[in-house]
C-alpha cells in the first residue's frame, strides 16, 4: 500500500507555487502530478491524506540539535526527541556531540546510531566533536569518527579556545572534505554572564555577554578556513559584527557557510520579560540592532540556513534562575509557526524563502540527499496548515522538557503530517 497525498500546495525558492498529488510507495516519492491538469489519480488501495488547502513542503532539516542522549536522558532522549522534531515538521535532524559520554568515539557514534534506527522515528545524523571529551586539549579520531558515519566535527556547547588546535582541526578535516560546525565563543570575554550586553543586563545588574565574544571567533576561524580550504560552518550567528565578518569572506570565496536560530530572528535583549531562565540561552539574545542584522544577513545570503539549537533542560534546572540555570531553549514545535506568523504573514518573506531555509538549504550546504519532493527522492514530506492560529500550549509539547519562551503565544502555520521515509510519524 502506498499514500497519496492530494490536491497540496508546493512552492519552491522562487516562491513559485502549484497544486500537486504525490504518491509515495516504500520509501520514495513515486509520482508526482500536477492537480490544475491531472484528473483526480486512481487511489484505489492506497492510503489518501486530502491536503487540499494546505502546505505539502519537503520535511524540514534542522542541522543543529540537542538529544541529549547518552547521559542526560531526564532532559531528553532520542525516542522524544525525535517525536518533537516530528510534531515540528523535521524529518532530518543533526544532534550534537555535548552528550555524556560525548560523541567522541565509534562506539558513541555507533550508539547513537542504533538507538536512532530502533527508538527514533525520524533521521539523526550525529556530528563527532572536534577534541576529546570537549576539553579543547588534543583532536579526537577525524578518520575513525566518520567512517563511523558522523557528518562533521563540532564542539558545540563551548567554543575552541585554542587558535592552533582550530586550525589542525580545519587542516585535518579539509584533508578528508569534511566541515567544522563552530560554536563561537572565546571564554575570556564572557565570565560568567548569563545574558548579552544589553539594557535587560544594565536593567538587572547583570553581567552581560559582549558580541566580541562571538565575533572574535567567527574572525579568527575565517582566517583559518581561509589558510586550511576547510568547509567552516558557523552555529547559531546573534551579532551584527559575526553577520558583517561572514558577509566579507564570502565575498572573498571563503568557503563559510552559516545558521540562525528563531529565537534570534524574532527576539531581542529588550523582550526578556524578567528573570526567567526560559529566556536564556547560548548565545544570548541580542540588541535590536543585532536582530534586525540576523534578519538581513539571512535575506542577502550571508546566513544560508535556519536551524533549532533545540535544547532541552528541566524545569527543575531552570527553575534555579537567570545565573544558575543551564543555557537553552526548545526549538523544534515552534520553529515553523513563528517564523510562518512573523515573517511570511507579514509578507517580509515570501513562503517559497522559509521553506527553502529549512529543506533545500541545509541539504545543499551539507551535501544531503534531502530536502525536495522530486520524483526517485526519499519521501520526507511535511504537511503543514497554513490558516489556523492556535496558542502554544505546555500541554501539547512532545520533548521531555517544557524550556521555551513562546508559551501563551499565539501563532499560524502548524505541521500537522510528517512522513518521514515514507512513514507517518506525526499526524
Ligand atoms: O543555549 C545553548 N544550549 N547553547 C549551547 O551552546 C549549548 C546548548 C545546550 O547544550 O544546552
Ligand atoms: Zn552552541
Ligand atoms: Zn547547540
Amino acid at each position: 500500500m502506498g499514500i497519496w497525498i492530494l490536491n497540496g500546495l508546493t512552492v519552491d525558492a522562487n516562491n513559485a507555487q502549484a497544486k500537486k498529488h504525490i504518491f509515495i510507495e516504500n520509501d520514495k516519492i513515486a509520482q508526482v502530478l500536477d492537480a490544475s491538469e491531472s484528473s483526480a489519480p486512481q487511489t484505489d488501495g492506497h492510503e489518501v491524506i486530502d491536503a487540499a488547502g494546505k502546505l505539502v513542503t519537503p520535511g524540514f532539516i534542522d542541522m543543529h540539535v540537542h538529544l541529549r542522549e547518552p547521559g542526560f536522558e531526564h532532559k531528553e532522549n532520542i525516542a522524544t526527541g525525535t517525536r518533537s522534531a516530528a510534531r515540528g515538521g523535521f524529518t532530518t535532524i543533526a544532534c550534537m556531540p555535548n552528550t555524556r559520554p560525548v560523541i567522541d568515539t565509534v562506539d558513541t557514534v555507533n550508539y547513537i546510531l542504533d538507538k536512532a534506527a530502533t527508538e527514533g522515528v525520524i533521521r539523526v545524523l550525529p556530528y563527532g566533536t572536534i577534541t576529546k571529551n570537549q576539553l579543547g586539549r588534543e583532536l579526537t579520531d577525524f578518520a575513525a569518527l566518520k567512517e563511523a558515519g558522523v557528518i562533521g566535527y563540532t564542539d558545540d556547547g563551548v567554543g575552541v579556545q585554542s587558535a592552533q588546535m582550530m586550525k589542525d582541526a580545519m587542516a585535518l578535516a579539509a584533508s578528508m572534505e569534511m566541515p567544522i560546525i563552530a560554536h563561537c565563543e572565546d571564554d575570556t570575554l564572557v565570565v560568567g554572564a548569563p545574558v548579552s550586553e544589553g539594557s535587560f543586563a544594565k536593567k538587572h545588574g547583570l553581567k552581560g555577554i559582549p558580541n566580541e565574544s562571538e565575533a572574535i571567533h567567527v574572525g579568527r576561524d575565517i582566517l583559518l578556513s581561509e589558510a586550511t580550504g576547510v568547509h567552516y560552518h558557523v552555529c547559531h550567528v546573534s551579532t551584527e559584527q559575526s553577520v558583517r565578518l561572514i558577509r566579507h569572506a564570502k565575498q572573498f570565496g571563503i568557503k563559510v557557510t552559516a545558521e540562525v536560530c528563531p529565537h534570534h530572528l524574532v527576539l531581542s535583549d529588550e523582550d526578556i520579560p524578567g528573570l526567567d531562565a526560559n529566556w536564556k540561552m547560548n548565545p544570548p539574545l541580542r540588541t535590536p540592532r543585532d536582530v534586525q542584522a540576523v534578519i538581513e544577513g539571512l535575506e542577502d545570503g550571508t546566513i544560508d540556513i535556519i536551524v533549532t539549537d533545540h535544547a532541552p533542560h528541566t524545569e527543575e534546572e531552570k527553575a534555579k534562575g537567570m545565573m544558575l540555570a543551564p543555557f537553552g531553549i526548545l526549538g523544534f514545535e515552534t520553529a515553523f509557526s513563528l517564523l510562518y506568523t512573523k515573517f511570511v504573514l507579514t509578507e517580509q518573506w515570501t513562503l517559497g524563502f522559509l521553506v527553502d531555509r529549512m529543506t533545500q538549504k541545509p541539504a545543499d550546504v551539507f551535501g544531503l540527499p534531502y530536502g525536495t519532493l522530486n520524483v526517485g527522492s526519499i519521501a520526507d514530506i511535511t504537511i503543514v496548515d497554513l490558516e489556523t492560529e492556535r496558542e502554544v500550549l505546555k500541554e501539547e509539547i512532545v520533548s521531555r522538557s517544557k524550556n521555551t519562551p513562546f508559551i501563551g503565544w499565539k501563532l499560524q502555520g502548524w505541521p500537522v503530517v510528517t512522513i518521514a521515509s515514507g512513514k507517518i510519524v506525526w499526524s
